[in-house]
């Protein structure tokens, strides 16, 4: 029997931790189990107040070795109701929460907590994590680092992908046809994030559940011109972002959403995201044929009937019907990231994250 491996995703969404069971036959991963485990409220809270600039270093140090607990907790479920044997797994790919993410900083720097030494010892699995800071060191950007494993899975010579996750941010893996070309990529805007905030101070609910309520509203153009003009969306690649740019601050300083109703604003972020996706891949991929979507923002029909009408006459399909379901295709990464480690093989395109050269990423926890 193969070996297996486990990938661990909470991504920038906050919206919990996504595990996934996985069997690799070469780079073909085949998804055995899978388990979603929202994070508590009072957990979800105290991480919000740590993504704050002003959070003290001793409330970061405690939450990381709270979710170190909760990440292993959830692992040992995933295998229980799996059938599986801790002994049966090669390693856990633990991508970790990410707190600050500075690449423009003087000394760039990512930090992701949920204590990888914890995660190892109750689980008795080798954990690998902390894989942005090594391409950081490299010179890049430490993000996204998806791509690598967009390409593994998805090109097809003679096709021109582009593979879209939308998470609390979006970024898009271009995949030209022609195997000789590079891959490329790069962090699009927000994804999820700002219209999660927007529904949180309305609706008290963490989402705009398959985007009806963006579709109740309508666009306001010149709050949408004006939040385009942001100079990240001009910005040329590499480039990654966070909850540090694209946040509630940043929605309230572009002004009229105390004036406009709650459903217009609504309806604008999701227009944002599905237009700045949009503009990325016409301005970076033109030739592209085929555009697969992943991560949750999938799930937002709304978002979803945008990008297709801004992005016609291209196919726009899910991942599923390449392989992969859309909800699991970031675990399954930090999965096969972590087999790439334990073989020794660089995680990162170079071509995506600017760093001078391709590297074993992160650090291993036996
Ligand atoms: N049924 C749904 N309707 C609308 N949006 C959804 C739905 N399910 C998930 N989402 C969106 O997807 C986000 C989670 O996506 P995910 O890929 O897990 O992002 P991240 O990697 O940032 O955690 C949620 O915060 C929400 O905005
Ligand atoms: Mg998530």
């Amino acid at each position: 029997m193969s070996p297996l491996y486990i990938g661990l995703m909470s991504g920038t969404s906050l919206d919990g931790v996504d595990t996934v069971l996985v069997e690799f036959a070469e780079d073909t991963p085949s998804c055995i189990a899978t388990h979603t485990e929202p994070y508590p409220a009072s957990l979800r809270d105290a991480l919000l107040t740590l993504c704050e600039p002003d959070a003290k270093v001793e409330t970061m140090m405690a939450l990381d070795r709270r979710l170190g607990e909760f990440y292993a907790r959830q692992i040992r479920q995933l295998l229980a109701a799996a059938g599986v044997s801790p002994t049966r797994v090669k390693a856990i790919g633990s991508h970790g929460q990410t707190i600050r993410h500075l690449p423009d900083h003087p000394y760039p720097t990512t930090l992701q907590i949920g204590d990888p030494n914890t995660i190892a010892q109750r689980t008795g699995i080798t954990t690998v994590a902390d894989f942005r800071r090594r391409d950081m060191a490299a010179g890049g950007e430490g993000a996204p680092l998806v791509p690598a494993f967009h390409r593994a899975v998805f090109h097809r010579p003679g096709e021109n992908r582009v593979v879209v996750n939308i998470g609390g941010i979006s970024n898009i893996t271009i995949l030209p046809g022609d195997s000789d070309a590079a891959a490329s990529g790069f962090d699009c805007g927000p994804g999820n994030v700002l219209l999660d905030s927007w529904a949180a101070l309305h609706l008290q609910m963490p989402m705009d559940k398959g985007g009806a309520w963006a579709a109740s509203g309508s666009v306001d153009e010149e709050l949408l011109a004006r939040m385009l003009r942001d100079p990240y969306f001009r910005t040329s690649p590499p480039k990654s972002t966070g909850r540090e740019r694209f946040n509630l601050q940043w929605l309230q300083a572009h002004g009229r959403i105390d004036s406009a109703p709650p459903a217009d604003i609504a309806a604008t972020l999701c227009e944002l995201t599905a237009s700045c996706i949009a503009t990325a891949i016409g301005h970076h991929a033109p030739q592209t044929t085929s555009i697969l979507v992943c991560g949750g923002g999938i799930h937002n029909k709304t978002m979803m009937e945008r990008l297709r009408h801004l992005t016609a006459p291209c196919p726009v399909s899910s991942t599923k019907d390449h392989g992969i379901d859309p909800d699991w295709v970031e675990a399954t990464a930090f999965a096969w990231l972590a087999k790439r480690t334990l073989e020794g093989k660089p995680g990162n395109l170079p071509a995506v994250t600017g760093a001078q050269e391709a590297v074993v990423l992160g650090a291993i926890y036996p």
